[in-house]
């Protein structure tokens, strides 16, 4: 997929970090990026863990999600939001999105917790980079005593309404996986603003030691989710570079718009003003596939990619139709999820596909035009 790209600077960390014989367990370059990343985006403490997926695992714990609790997370996204909280016993209850940012809708929030009163965490995402409603999400949650858990996993330096997201609520969760427009491979960071919070993601993720305690002291049960150096040298390295990455996205983004805007069959769904987003994925849509269903999605996204341009067909079942919810060893109640249609959860994943950030960062004009030939040929194809 051409991505992540060879860069000068992150082969001299990585050289750094392999000289320094400092490898793992909490070594210098891991402390020093935490304290970056966590600065960058608004947030008092940063927490480098393994993946996303961990990451989430263990900002849930450290909210006090417990055996049974609800978890409010939205039908449309990647099945670690949902799965990180079904390992503690917890139970995903799904809420619809909205339709043009395809993030948690707050109306339908408010439907599913007076449904299920005792939802205990909420987990907006702000998928594609794109920050989701947290005004009137933490507003929901503070009335009815719920922690808030973003899953930015896809949202670096992202703003909404002027502060980075991640450390909102009470902690976020950011993914460094191989696909990210930060990316080590694997790896994730928890970011939060409560120290309470830090102290037990902390502890977590070292085998459950605190800080300054004995190494083979450990005052809670806790696993080894800690990243390594090597991760963290080239971390910090994209980190120094991210505000030149997020503004060549930014202006591509809107040449590309500008293309697609007059090519008959599809729909850009641009997100609202009031937030500034990192164009990890651009969603086109194809109205028309709502009503033909998703095969014709399908064939659009063919017709692109044979074109050269690597469209994503993206989600194609909400996720409450995941066999894996199924599964009778986690035990959780059937009823939830069956039968369930949310209907712009549904639309979406018939009707949009999504243009990844990778493809926006060039500097090349005519890559840019190509991209929207590509798609304007496409439609062209399939959708007349
Ligand atoms: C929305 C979302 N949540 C969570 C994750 C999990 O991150 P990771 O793959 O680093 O475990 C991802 C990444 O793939 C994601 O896109």
């Amino acid at each position: 997929m051409g991505w992540p790209r060879p860069d000068p600077l992150d082969e001299a960390y990585l050289l750094l970090a392999y000289r320094s014989g400092r490898w793992g367990t909490r070594s210098p370059l891991v402390e020093e990026f935490e304290r970056e990343f966590a600065r960058y985006h608004d947030a008092k403490h940063g927490i480098a863990v393994t993946s996303g997926t961990a990451g989430l695992m263990l900002a849930y714990l450290a909210a006090g999600l417990r055996p049974g609790d609800k978890v409010a997370v939205p039908a449309y996204t990647f099945i670690a939001t949902a799965s990180a909280a079904v390992i503690w016993r917890g139970v995903p209850v799904f809420v619809d999105v909205d339709p043009q940012t395809l993030n948690m809708d707050p109306a339908d929030l408010e439907r599913v917790i007076e449904k299920h009163k005792d939802v205990k965490l909420i987990v907006p995402v702000h998928f594609a980079g794109i920050p989701a409603e947290m005004d009137e999400i933490t507003k929901i949650a503070g009335e009815r005593g719920a922690s808030v858990i973003e899953d930015a996993a896809q949202a670096h330096g992202s703003a909404y309404r002027g502060r980075k997201v991640g450390a909102i609520g009470d902690a976020g969760s950011f993914s460094f996986q191989l696909s990210k427009l930060m990316a080590a491979g694997e790896g994730g960071i928890v970011v939060t603003n409560r120290d309470d919070v830090h102290e037990v993601v902390w502890s977590l993720h070292h085998v459950g030691r605190r800080p300054g305690g004995e190494w083979y002291e450990h005052p809670r049960l806790g696993w080894n989710f800690r990243m390594t150096e090597f991760q963290a040298a080239v971390l910090l390295s994209q980190l120094r570079r991210l505000d030149k990455t997020l503004s060549t996205l930014r202006r591509n983004w809107r040449v590309v718009v500008e293309g697609l805007e007059r090519v008959d069959g599809i729909e850009v769904l641009e997100p609202p003003k009031h937030v500034d987003w990192n164009c990890y994925f651009t969603y086109i849509k194809i109205p028309e596939a709502v009503e033909r269903g998703v095969e014709l999605k399908l064939r659009f996204v063919k017709a692109v990619r044979e074109r050269g341009v690597s469209l994503v067909e993206g989600y194609v079942e909400p996720l409450y139709r995941q066999l894996a919810l199924r599964d009778p060893y986690w035990g959780l109640p059937g009823e939830l999820y069956e039968g369930l249609r949310l209907k712009c959860t549904e639309e979406a994943c018939s009707s949009v596909a999504w243009l990844p950030h990778y493809e926006l960062l060039t500097d090349s004009e005519a890559r840019l035009e190509r991209i929207v030939a590509a798609v304007r040929e496409a439609a062209g194809e399939v959708l007349n």
